[in-house]
């Protein structure tokens, strides 16, 4: 056979997959780049605070793990019988019996969200989500070939009616909720919602993912029953140490129903084999240490004052006409420009005053509120907070 060399040009290489490039960029990560500047008080990201962090708490949990050699070696990769243990221990404890074979430990609960989609979903299939979602959770939906169905908000209360018409016209595979102060809504589904969300899902047979990272950030009102105490068949659950501890960590769990233990299991390995064995290991060392409970302690009064502060500088911030709510936990502020206005265009105004936020619109899967925008109240003191939403403010000529 010939191997002369042919004057043609050498083959294109394939393409990437049609799933890789329906997936949008994260403008809040877009955004970080432009706000890392230090003299820029930033709203736009989802931060817990570092001052809060118990670093000293952390590192004697490293260190007592590493007491044992065990924790440098390849583990099972349902996670750390321990861990598990101690988070079985706080479900029930919180009114939802649980244990540690219903665990599965995650790279922190985004991973779970690609192990749920790996395990329920094949190209094409239909989920629904809440209008608007969590951002990174509807790229993993994206990457997995998932249509995306919106279910909209009537005000502050998802569209119940809606959610059961949407459920019997698409035969969803789930529902993903984030039903304790939304990302990035920082709304709550009221008890009335979760036992209607709980009875659509079993009347029209689909699943719920119930994605609870911020249930523990409460600063007021009385917590609520989890979706999965409702409606046990239907509910996976996925829980989250980043908020309540260190998103650096990177511990999350999947809460299985039996029926798909095995195959999130098999999906787990096939990603990562485990979770870091030392991290699963301080984290439960942590975790009995007893010094998680005072440190959230510190975290939520912080979290409050600082929610307090920017709840109280909103009305002589934002323009006359625009909304908001006051959520009772969690990290975000959500808000509506009055007609009109647009909140991709006073971003850029803003940026030149050196106060950033989240334009709402790249968290809607279908078609998006220009006027919304998304403010994180957790980074900042009170002061510093009062003094971002004053240079806000100056954006729009000081709310007027
Ligand atoms: C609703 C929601 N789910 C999941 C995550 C991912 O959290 P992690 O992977 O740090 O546990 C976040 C992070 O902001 C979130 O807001």
């Amino acid at each position: 056979m010939s191997t002369a060399p042919s004057s043609t040009a050498p083959p294109r290489l394939p393409s990437r997959s049609q799933r890789s490039g329906s997936a949008k960029t994260s403008p809040v990560r877009d955004l970080l780049a432009l706000t890392e500047r230090p003299e820029v008080i930033s709203f736009a990201g989802g931060l817990p605070a570092p001052e809060l962090f118990d670093v000293e708490g952390i590192r004697a949990a490293f260190d007592a793990a590493l007491d044992s050699p065990g924790v440098l070696q390849y583990s099972t990769s349902e996670g750390d019988p321990k861990l598990r243990e101690e988070v079985a221990r706080r479900y029930t404890a919180d009114g939802l019996p649980t244990t540690a074979s219903d665990l599965i430990i995650t790279t922190g609960s985004q991973q779970a969200l690609g192990l749920i989609s790996t395990t329920l979903l094949d190209p094409g299939d239909t989920i629904l989500v809440e209008e608007p979602c969590y951002l990174a959770a509807l790229q993993t939906f994206a990457l997995a070939g998932a249509r995306v169905v919106g279910v909209p908000y009537v005000g502050d209360d998802l569209d119940l009616e809606a959610l059961e018409r949407l459920a019997v016209e698409h035969h969803p595979k789930f529902f993903y909720t984030v039903p304790t102060f939304q990302n990035p809504t920082g709304r709550t589904h009221d008890l009335e919602a979760r036992r209607a969300i709980a009875a659509i899902a079993q009347r029209r047979g689909f699943r719920i993912v119930e994605d609870e990272p911020y249930r523990q950030l409460r600063y007021s009102g009385d917590a609520l029953p989890s979706l999965a105490e409702l409606a046990p068949d239907h509910v996976i659950g996925l829980g989250s140490f980043s908020k309540v501890i260190a998103p650096g960590l990177r511990i999350g769990w999947i809460r299985t129903t039996a029926d798909i233990h095995s195959s999130v299991t098999i999906a787990k390995q096939a990603a990562d084999l485990h979770t870091s064995t030392i991290d699963q290991a301080a984290a439960a060392h942590y975790l009995v240490s007893g010094r998680g409970e005072p440190a959230l302690a510190r975290i939520l009064a912080a979290y409050a004052a600082r929610r307090d502060a920017m709840l109280q500088a909103l009305p002589s911030t934002l323009p006359d006409g625009s909304t908001w709510n006051r959520p009772d936990g969690g990290m975000f502020v959500w808000a509506r420009l009055p007609e009109g206005m647009d909140a991709t265009s006073s971003l850029a105004s803003a940026l030149t005053r050196d106060v950033a936020f989240v334009p709402g619109s790249s968290f809607f899967s279908g078609r998006p509120d220009a006027r919304t925008l998304r403010l994180s109240f957790t980074t900042y003191s009170p002061a510093r907070i009062r003094e971002g939403l004053s240079r806000l403010g100056a954006t729009w000529g000081a709310g007027r």
